[in-house]
């Protein structure tokens, strides 16, 4: 059977109170439609259209938030949700049979939708549909059973009689129809009392008609939480990461805080890693066995590898090696990668450096656009001074290299293996492996250095620092 999928993303989204559309409010870092189209793709390879207001059929947001596989159509005047189905357009609606979900629904589980594509298949139902029982918050249609049980309607809560307020029993807003069922059905809802145009009025319909309507329980009655305000975005986020942290902690994960660590959708972290309080993995961030994490870090599309401890720090975009020791209160910022067993101590910055094996930036200092070496020392307050006000520049250190406590090491530079900058050194000129330099700007120190030089040579001293271009 072919199937197609529809997601309706073109409501107004008022109850937000946001200048953005309401399906790209994020939830554990995600937008909420990327949720219902992971949720879908997990479920199903069927084609999906996303339904959005004209304004954002070329929205680069939008874009982001979904895979390329994704067609968008467009809801001209956001007159209901069956307008917004009709206006998916014929392609979406011409399959055998076309699922419905509706982009500000999160939670939703595969499974979920699984278990509905299948009651459709199997009870060969005009219309299939996804029920929760109690409802997880408020504003969800009501349904109505007839005495026998079978489903008879399903009333909007703004619409609901004192009887029908009290029913327990909700719509999810995850339907699967015959796509010829749906097309036809689509031409003769009739405006609601406040005007719109109600999908959930197909039900209805259908009973009239004598048609099957089957109903499909959700797995749990909160995921089918649809999120209209910020309190109910907020209500997904702590049901979300509340399954994230069950998650990691089954996965051998040591959360010492459960419900003051957080985690995006997309992590992924191996067993027996430790993570303090009030911590963040988020983005692609993957963390290796072993590693220690927190208390107060922020880990964000960051690779940290086996075994390296990060405390109280920031790292964004960043790859950490094995056994490194990051922090506390230092930051990595996009491009930095540090190798194996790297030490990075306290009040660092970091951005675009490689940082070999063994090296230690233990203290305050800036470090940017340059491939430091293996086992290289980087004094307290060294800064690498990358921006001439137009360019960054680069620094290249070599290995073994001793940069001297409050080093200005001015970029285009190149450091050579084994050499030393002197304590307060201005580095503006190249330095030659193994020799000394010191002082503003810095030139070579008189006989030292160098390791094929052995005794001191004042003709050193005399070029030094000028030679070395
Ligand atoms: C809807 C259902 C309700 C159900 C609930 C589940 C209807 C009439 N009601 O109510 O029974 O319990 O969802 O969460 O369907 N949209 C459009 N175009 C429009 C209007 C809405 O694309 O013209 C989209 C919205 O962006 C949203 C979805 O459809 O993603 C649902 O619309 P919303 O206004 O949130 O409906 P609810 O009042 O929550
Ligand atoms: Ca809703």
């Amino acid at each position: 059977m072919n199937w197609s999928v529809v997601i309706l993303a073109a409501g107004v989204g008022s109850r937000m109170r946001s200048s953005k559309p309401k399906a790209l409010h994020q939830v554990a870092g995600k937008p909420m439609l990327s949720h219902v189209i992971s949720a879908v793709r997990e479920s199903t390879d069927a084609d999906v259209t996303v339904v959005v207001q004209p304004e954002h059929i070329d929205s680069e947001e939008f874009r982001a938030a979904v895979d390329a596989n994704t067609i968008f159509a467009s809801q001209k005047h956001q007159l209901g949700t069956a307008d917004a189905v009709r206006s998916a357009g014929e392609a979406a609606l011409s399959g055998d049979r076309v699922l419905v979900l509706y982009a500000d629904t999160p939670l939703i589980d595969p499974e979920t939708i699984a278990n509905l594509i299948q009651a459709s298949s199997a009870t060969d139902a005009d219309i299939c549909f996804v029920t929760a029982d109690p409802p997880p918050v408020g504003g969800l249609g009501r349904i109505v059973r007839d005495s026998d049980d079978a489903v008879s309607k399903i009333v909007e809560e703004a619409d609901a009689d004192e009887s029908t307020f009290t029913l327990t029993e909700v719509n999810s807003g995850w339907y699967a129809f015959p796509g010829e069922f749906l097309r036809e059905s689509l031409q003769n809802v009739q405006p609601a009392p406040n005007g719109e145009l109600y999908l959930t009025d197909l039900i209805e319909m259908a009973i009239a008609a004598g048609r099957k309507v089957v109903t499909v329980a959700a797995k749990v009655p909160i995921e089918i939480i649809g999120v209209n305000t910020r309190e109910q975005l907020a209500f997904a986020e702590v049901e979300l990461q509340t399954r994230y942290r069950k998650h990691w902690m089954s996965m051998g994960v040591t959360l010492i805080d459960p419900a003051t660590t957080y985690f995006g959708s997309e992590v992924e972290i191996e067993m027996d890693v430790v993570i303090h309080p009030n911590s963040h993995i988020r983005g692609n961030s993957i963390v290796r066995e072993g590693c220690v994490i927190g208390p107060n870090s922020i880990i964000d599309n960051t690779e940290l590898g086996r075994g390296s401890k990060f405390l109280s720090s920031f790292a964004d975009s960043a790859r950490i090696g094995a056994d490194c020791e990051v922090g506390p209160f230092s930051r990595l910022r996009p491009g930095a990668v540090l190798s194996d067993g790297v030490y990075v101590g306290n009040y660092a910055e970091i951005k675009q450096s490689t940082v070999g094996s063994g090296s230690k930036i233990g203290h305050f200092s800036y470090v940017g656009n340059s491939t430091i070496g293996g086992n290289v020392n980087i004094g307290a307050g060294t800064v690498f001074v990358n921006y001439d006000g137009s360019n960054k520049n680069h620094i290249t250190v070599g290995d073994e290299v001793f940069i001297g406590s409050g080093s200005m090491l001015v970029a285009p530079l190149e450091i050579g293996d084994g050499a030393l900058t002197g304590a307060g050194s201005v580095v503006t000129k190249n330095v030659e492996p193994g020799t000394t330099v010191f002082g503003v700007p810095a030139r070579k120190q008189p006989g030292n250095g160098a390791p094929h030089h052995t005794s001191e040579n004042s003709e050193d001293a005399s070029h030094g620092g000028e030679s070395h271009e």
